[in-house]
């Protein structure tokens, strides 16, 4: 595991230096421009956005919080009129409100909420569907967009496929099991072939609160994925987020959730084939066959990489026969063999342990405990899997496994090779005969992440990548369509590496393979989403989430709330206005394809 000597880059692009400052920088040459910011308008009648003045109602009306996932979905084809998909992922109270935070024993306290406060932060969770066009090389919101669409924490939705209406899905509010309002911290996501959008439901175990009845039987299932949690007060004022008023409202989140973004009116669906926990992304390709591959993360530390195949074919020139491929396939969960195997095991309720004497009476049983039934399987446990990326032009899949500081020597594996892994690292798959369908594969690290220059941390970047090459805390990536990996990072920071976040371009091809170089950082507190290249390679979309956000290194890089003088005022840099999130649109200048 030592570092390749390399040479020659498929990246020309000049480096970005890596630091910490305010704002964000963009390698020279290129456009980094604000396309959304959180309060946006994204109807003709979004009210303007007042910070000291929001409401649920507003926020219901403009763009959300934390931007996470972004997606496109062309209109008629066009790589310059299209559709924009955004998680919002969750909120930051601290960095939202004002007059809520003060300092306690040099701690951060933050204000009990009222219902006021809350329904904000209910309206600011979700998604955006956002018309957008390109004209004249810059890009910008269409507002009168007939698409233009909010979700919410409160948007009617669909439960479908295994455990739609089963009794361990009913409420009091919903005896039928299968109408759950809302969706809750969508993280990363997808866009399917046939052109829906999929919000992923991850850490879902943070807005329960509550104990459940003495000997309930869901207390098994609730410990295993952490509920209740409570990091949220919205069950003091609706009760389905409080467990011991509605004890079967946490089996209705952990889902991926499909919506028809050409319907306004449509109603979300959460297809549950494809399992409960708390998933970090869906990026899919068309298998040889036609089959649709999914790929899937449990972002947990040690917990699992799974992968959905459709049972049914994508069909190009039909879409409405594509709109239910995903409630009916086989939810696969990976072993990683030492030799360098990878073997996906089918999660099928009847096969294996997946049986009643097991507590599986049905393959309801098997989606809403997915995590259990992949311990029975003996699937290997991961370093937090987050996004996994098929790339269709070298058959390969990538695999970011963000850190794992828990991990014990003793635990150590071929696939998670690091203990104490702070920095995190990146699997490549290669299924067998190049078909994502396919139920056995082999695999490689391609990357240990972290500082090459400190000896014990083991990092494997080759020797061409500079001092601003290398990075911790993969999260996200993208594939561009010359097949070239962009990786952007959650977890970067004055303490943790000396650098913010960002999105690096990573070689995996050739000689330069484990090669990395900088291409945008974002600015201090912020973590990187997104990143997204439209199908003509000629705009990135990327997300800056949390902006300001000191997390464990608040103290002198961040202020806990914006009205007292924070280290950022990103991106306005206005008195009067808080740090926002945002999503950042990356063109080059005097145009033409991002990278050659
Ligand atoms: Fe929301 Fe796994 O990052
Ligand atoms: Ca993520
Ligand atoms: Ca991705
Ligand atoms: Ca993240």
């Amino acid at each position: 595991d030592e570092a390749r000597a390399a040479t020659g880059s498929a990246f020309s692009f000049k480096e970005v230096e890596a630091g910490i400052d305010a704002t964000h920088h963009v390698a020279e040459g290129y456009d980094a421009d604000v396309l959304l910011r959180w309060g946006d308008a994204i109807f003709p009648d979004s009210p303007a956005f007042d910070p000291l003045n929001q409401s649920a109602e507003a926020q219901a009306k403009q763009f959300g919080y934390n931007n996470d996932y972004v997606g496109y979905i062309p209109l008629d084809g066009s790589a310059k009129h299209g559709l924009l998909v955004v998680n919002h992922e969750y909120t930051n109270e601290h960095l939202m409100f004002a007059g809520i935070v003060s300092i306690v024993d040099g701690k951060v306290e933050v204000a009990a909420a009222d219902q006021a406060r809350v329904d904000i932060e209910m309206a600011a969770h979700g998604g955006t569907i956002v018309e957008i066009i390109n004209e004249n090389g810059k890009w910008r919101p269409v507002l009168d967009g007939k698409l233009n669409r909010r979700i919410t924490a409160s948007t009617e939705m669909l439960v479908t496929g295994p455990a739609a209406g089963h009794d361990r899905l009913k409420t009091n509010a919903d005896p039928s099991g299968t109408k759950v309002l809302g969706t809750i911290n969508n993280c990363a996501g997808g866009v399917t072939p046939w052109g829906t959008y999929i919000l992923a439901e991850e850490n879902f175990h943070g807005y329960f609160i509550g104990e459940l009845p003495e000997g309930h039987a869901e207390a098994a299932n609730y410990k295993r994925v952490g509920v209740p949690e409570g990091s949220y007060q919205w069950g003091n004022f609706h009760d389905r987020f409080d467990v011991s008023k509605e004890p079967n409202e946490p089996n209705r989140f952990g889902w991926m959730v499909e919506v028809d973004v050409m319907d306004p009116n449509s109603v979300p669906k959460k297809r549950t084939a494809l399992g409960r926990f708390k998933h970090e992304g869906a990026e899919s390709i068309v298998a040889q066959d036609g089959r649709v591959v999914f790929y899937l993360g449990d972002d947990e530390r040690f917990d699992y990489v799974y992968k959905f195949v459709t049972a049914g074919t994508y069909n190009p020139d039909d879409r409405a026969a594509n709109m239910d491929l995903l409630d009916e396939g086989t939810l696969y969960v990976a072993k990683f063999d030492a030799d360098g195997k990878v073997t996906w095991m089918p999660l099928v309720h009847g096969e294996g342990p997946l049986t009643p004497e097991n507590g599986f009476a049905s393959q309801a049983d098997v989606v809403i405990e997915a995590r259990r039934a992949g311990d029975l399987l003996g699937a290997t446990k991961m370093d937090r899997p987050e996004d996994i990326e098929p790339n269709g032009v070298n058959g390969k899949v990538y695999v970011m496994l963000t850190n794992n500081t828990r991990r014990t020597d003793e635990q150590v594996d071929a696939a998670n090779p690091r203990a104490k892994n702070a920095f995190g690292h990146i699997i490549e798959i290669t299924e067998e005969g190049g078909d994502f369908a396919a139920t056995t594969g082999t695999w490689e690290v391609l990357l240990q992440c972290g500082d090459p220059s400190v000896a014990e941390v083991g990092a494997t970047f080759s020797t061409e990548t500079t001092k601003n090459g290398w990075f911790g805390m993969p999260d996200n990536c993208a594939v561009d369509s010359a097949g070239r990996l962009w990786v952007s990072t959650d977890g970067n920071s004055p303490k943790a590496t000396g650098r913010t976040d960002g999105l690096w371009a990573v070689d995996t091809e050739g000689d330069a393979r484990a090669t990395s170089k900088l291409f945008f950082r974002v600015p201090v507190g912020a973590e990187m989403c997104g990143p997204l290249f439209t199908p003509d390679d000629e705009t990135a979309f990327v997300a800056v989430q949390h902006p300001g956000d000191g997390g464990d290194d608040w103290e002198g890089f961040g202020r806990p709330s914006y009205y007292e003088d924070l280290s950022t005022r990103w991106p306005d840099f206005k008195d009067d206005m808080p740090v926002r999130p945002a999503v950042v649109v990356i063109t080059k200048q005097g145009g033409g394809k991002i990278a050659v």
